[in-house]
């Protein structure tokens, strides 16, 4: 019997999601002759049935297209947000999954997305999932697509702002995304030679950013970059963070719980604008103007690099390639040169944050740069 596949993107939108779409949509239809059609905006679309015709010749020509032609949200199945009103909407994913007679799903995203795949497996399912963000936190896999094409943007990012610092003698703070993983502010800060990195992995002491900042000055360098993951915390910010989640753990009451949760989310709200807290704090510290630049979704955006482009295309043929073999409930995932299937649970609610003797780490600071630890 042909195999029917339907296929959805969800969280935040990444460069290559076209070219996974096109590599899991051109390898089933044209090499395994099966049928696919998509689902619009994330599991609202499947919870909503609305889906688009993925045949003919509209996987042509979307190879090089940012974002994506399925369009994303950051619903998920069980607390969709309708009227104003959290509503659970796996039954109605379940009847839409059978009333378009799919044999299995495939779902684009990040680590909320495996999450939610997961759920929809225990609801009797067939899913599986392609690891996808710019903030490459997936477990289980050496890298995610659309984390190249943001790694290249935020190195080019940074390189321009060097020639400005420079020019004007300025401390440049740059925030660059990532969630809660440094990976993407580690990996361009080294690319783009910042003279600082700030990690979330690694909480830093203001001081000792200043300090950086000041030696660089008495060697005849009045400008620094700091390259800060939007992730990245201040020690003390960091200590009550542990705190307020030790009573959250240790809470015996709803009270209690709801107090330490609360705490959590005003130490939450009090990090937002870090970045330009920080520069602040530094202009202080030093005496050296300070400016902020803020990549933000620039970093999401536009064509993806060679790279992502290769990695789509490889782990969307290998997925259809294991949807040819039933083999379902697992997320593919990039080890080496080879695609792997990883079952969806070991990898759900996991987040792959840098490790601290990971070897971007001890080449930054062998070449001098601050970690500000
Ligand atoms: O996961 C990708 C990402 O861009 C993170 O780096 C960032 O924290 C988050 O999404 C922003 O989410 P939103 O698109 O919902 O503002």
């Amino acid at each position: 019997m042909t195999k029917q596949i339907g296929i959805l993107t969800a969280g935040g939108d990444s460069p290559g999601l076209n070219a996974a779409i096109r590599g899991v949509g051109k390898a089933a239809q044209g090499y395994y002759g099966m049928r696919v059609i998509g689902f619009r905006d994330g599991f609202r679309g499947l919870a909503e049935n609305r889906t688009q015709q993925l045949g003919g010749d509209v996987l042509s020509g979307i190879l090089t297209i940012g974002g994506t032609i399925l369009g994303t949200s950051r619903d998920k199945p069980h607390k969709m947000v309708i009227g104003g009103k959290i509503h659970d909407m796996t039954d109605a994913i379940v009847e839409n999954y059978h009333a378009n007679h799919l044999d299995v799903l495939v779902c684009l995203g990040g680590g909320g997305t495996q999450k939610n795949a997961l759920r929809l497996k225990q609801n009797g399912l067939n899913v599986i999932t392609l690891p996808k963000t710019i903030d490459n936190d997936v477990a289980l896999t050496d890298v995610t697509f659309g984390f190249d094409t943001a790694l290249g943007i935020a190195t080019e990012s940074i390189d321009r702002l060097h020639s400005t610092a420079h020019s004007h003698h300025r401390i440049i703070v740059v925030e660059i995304m990532g969630h809660r993983a440094g990976w993407l502010a580690l990996g361009a800060g080294i690319a783009g030679g910042a003279d600082v990195i700030l990690l979330p992995e690694l909480p830093y002491d203001v001081n000792s950013v200043a300090e950086a900042i000041r030696n660089r000055v008495r060697g005849g360098k009045k400008f620094s970059i700091v390259a800060v993951a939007e992730g990245a915390i201040p020690r003390e910010l960091a200590e009550q963070q542990t705190a307020a989640q030790h009573l959250k753990e240790n809470a015996t009451n709803k009270d209690e719980k709801k107090k330490a949760r609360k705490a959590l989310e005003k130490l939450e709200q009090e990090h937002r604008g870090h970045a330009i807290q920080l520069g602040i704090h530094l202009e202080e510290l030093t005496g050296l103007e300070s400016r902020v630049t803020i990549l933000g979704y620039l970093q999401r955006g536009g064509t993806p690099s060679a790279g992502d482009r290769l990695l789509a295309t490889r782990l969307g043929s290998a997925c259809a390639n294991l949807i040819n073999q039933e083999v379902y409930g697992v997320m593919v995932a990039a080890r080496g040169d080879q695609a792997v299937p990883v079952a969806l649970e070991e990898v759900a609610g996991k987040r792959r944050l840098v490790p601290l003797d990971h070897p971007w780490i001890e080449a930054a600071r062998h070449v001098g740069t601050s970690l500000g630890d």
